[in-house]
């Protein structure tokens, strides 16, 4: 299948993903967090394809995107209280809310689960397809366990083919996925960590929101290796640079390199932010540029490990390869 290019900036063009959606194919859009491979979320057959295009297993739910909050209850019953206090305060915006699942929600987007994660994204193209009342299923549009694409080029580059265009709304501002929010018990806790911390959450609620770190997060595709580019992925401390036992490596570092560490030789370096937003926008792109670098393994400095950091560290560990 030939992947058109379609540019978020033409009217005719957002048409025309309108319309491929409506027919059942797949587009991949742009949102604030990473590209999404969107399907129409009512048509389970458009779903399935999904799956195929990711070799995704098909018990790993999907996503719900929609554009209005008269949505919501296509999509989720027994809605609590807190969704839309947590609608309110954060969507459109990176924020996931796992929910009980409609009865009339079809089960090839949860995976077969009664649960259904869902969200509004704050990506203009975004809001402008979902205004007909249309609601798509996205994942991140890579292939099972690669790399999340922030910009068209990457979808491009890893799943061209397997999808009938993408959509090119430019650099994705977050760059790390949603934090996924768990309402479906008490207390409330994150499944994801993201852009969104435990903390903002619960100064919104008032009440106590649990993050992965004090608790075990056990659900299909919740994978432990995940967010993987093709070469070797290791985390380090930045003395490790001085014993690369003269093996060609690629170093993402954020504190900055002293002569000695700039002078070791068969070490391609990129300077990372020390600032975590900026360091989210950076990552995946940064881990999809070094891996063009040919070298034999990508090392990356541990992040500093203040909570702030949760979201990367949870990536960078699931990059991590198992690696002896
Ligand atoms: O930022 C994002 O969330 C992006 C953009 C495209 O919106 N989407 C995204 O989707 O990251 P995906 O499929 O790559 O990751 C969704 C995660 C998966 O790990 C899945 O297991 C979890 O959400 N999830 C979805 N529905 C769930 C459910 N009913 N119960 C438990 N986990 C669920
Ligand atoms: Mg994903």
């Amino acid at each position: 299948m030939k992947t058109l290019h379609l540019s978020a900036d033409k009217q005719k063009d957002i048409e025309q993903a309108k319309e491929i959606l409506a027919n059942g194919e797949l587009v991949a859009i742009p949102t604030e967090t990473v590209y999404g491979l969107a399907a129409d979320a009512s048509n389970p057959e458009a779903v399935k394809k999904i799956f195929a295009a990711k070799g995704r297993p098909a018990n790993h739910p999907l996503i719900v995107h929609i554009g209005n909050m008269d949505q919501l209850s296509d999509w989720a019953q027994d809605i609590p209280e807190q969704a839309y206090q947590l609608a309110k305060a954060f969507w459109p915006g990176p924020v996931t809310m796992l929910l009980n699942k409609a009865d009339k929600a079809n089960s090839v987007v949860t995976g077969g689960l009664e649960t259904i994660g869902v969200r509004m994204p704050a990506h203009g193209v975004f809001s402008t397809l979902l205004q007909s009342g249309l609601a798509v299923a996205a994942p991140s549009a890579n292939p099972y366990k690669k790399l999340s694409p922030t910009s068209a080029e990457h979808v491009l580059n890893s799943l061209g083919g397997k999808l009938a265009a993408v959509l090119d709304g430019g650099d994705c501002v977050h760059g790390l996925e949603s934090t996924i929010v768990d309402l479906t018990q008490t207390p409330l806790r994150i499944l994801r960590s993201g852009p969104i911390s435990a903390a903002q959450l619960s100064d919104v609620l008032g009440e106590e929101v649990l993050s992965p770190k004090t608790h075990n997060v056990a659900v299909p595709g919740n994978v432990t290796s995940h967010y993987q580019p093709n070469t070797k992925v290791r985390l380090v401390d930045s003395q490790a640079l001085s014993n690369t036992q003269g093996k060609k490596v690629a170093y993402l570092h954020y504190s900055s390199l002293d002569e000695s560490q700039q002078a070791i030789e068969n070490v391609t370096s990129k300077q990372m932010s020390g600032n975590v937003a900026e360091y989210s926008y950076q990552l995946y792109r940064s881990l999809d540029e070094a891996d063009k670098w040919g070298c034999e393994e990508i090392w990356v400095e541990r992040p500093p490990l203040s909570d702030e950091w949760l979201a990367v560290h949870d990536r960078l560990n699931r990059a991590q390869s198992k690696l002896s």
